[in-house]
């Protein structure tokens, strides 16, 4: 079992996959953590498994809900040593068909919502000189993807906003990772509209939401900048790097085209 040096955590999203499983993993490692998302029935099993766990139920879709997890992640008395921003969703297909509001949401979890706490985090870590903030990413932020174009276009944004903070915290005792991984199986597949992909690609492009989590809490505790979980997505990852970016859309967009 690894020991990690957070003492106190809070993970977004933690209800199911990456979330859920980060969770356990502080769980058995002894870290009280502030378990957050909307299905406070799915956050409670787990809470109850593990000593000094509490649940916030929370929809960060909305103002409301960002603000209390702010508040939480903000509360010099009650510090919170490691915060994980991993709520978020993907809407797959045409982007011209899709429905605006749906993409606003998108927006505004994984991108406002991840900033807004993302800030309170770096505020409060700053001002006591340590702290841990990890942001869930994804691997196709580092390409454009035809078919989940606002999906990758948010994580973009996640990954560029991570890799500054790594750099403007650098030094202050404040560790800033981004966790960019590439397909798990989780409830994500389902709430993006892209079950297909379990037929379409094959096994071995497929991590556990275990390994994506003990990546993920593992590289932050090494103060890493980008962690991208599996032998596989390191590669693709350095492939798209040099690869000239006309040629990287145009096979995105063909890939997309046969998956259709
Ligand atoms: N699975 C993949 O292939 C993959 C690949 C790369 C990156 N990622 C990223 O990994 C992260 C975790 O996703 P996952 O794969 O574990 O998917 P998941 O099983 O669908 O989990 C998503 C989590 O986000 C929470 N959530 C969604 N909307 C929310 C809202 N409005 N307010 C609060 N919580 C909300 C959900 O809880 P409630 O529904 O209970 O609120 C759930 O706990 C996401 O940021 C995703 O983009 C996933």
């Amino acid at each position: 079992m690894p020991s990690f040096p957070f003492t106190t955590a809070l993970v977004t999203g933690a209800s199911s996959g990456i979330g859920a499983e980060m969770a356990r993993q502080l769980g058995r490692a002894g870290v009280p953590t502030v378990l957050v998302a909307r299905r406070g029935d799915k956050l409670r099993e787990i809470a109850e498994q593990f000593d000094g766990f509490s649940v916030l139920e929370a929809d960060l879709g909305t103002a409301a809900g960002q603000d209390a997890v702010m508040e939480a992640v903000g509360n010099t008395e009650d510090p919170i040593d490691l915060v994980v921003n991993n709520a978020g969703f993907g809407t797959s297909g045409q982007f011209a068909e899709l429905d605006a509001d749906r993409l606003g949401d998108e927006v505004e979890l994984n991108v406002k919502a991840l900033t807004r706490i993302s800030n309170a985090a770096a505020r409060a870590m700053a001002a006591r000189g340590s702290g841990y903030l990890l942001n869930v990413s994804s691997v196709a932020s580092f390409q454009a993807a035809p078919g989940l174009a606002v999906y990758a276009a948010t994580k973009a944004y996640v990954t560029s906003l991570t890799e500054a903070l790594h750099e403007e915290l650098r030094g202050t005792g404040v560790h800033v990772t981004a966790l960019c991984p590439g397909l798990t199986k989780t409830e994500f597949q389902e709430h993006s509209n892209t079950t297909e992909y379990e037929a379409t690609f094959p096994d071995f492009a497929w991590t556990s939401a275990e390994s994506v989590a003990a990546a993920g809490l593992d590289g932050v505790a090494k103060n890493k900048t980008i962690v991208v979980p599996g032998a596989l997505y390191k590669g693709l990852v350095v492939t798209s790097d040099i690869t000239p970016r006309a040629f990287a859309r145009r096979l995105s967009g063909l890939a997309s085209s046969i998956r259709r």
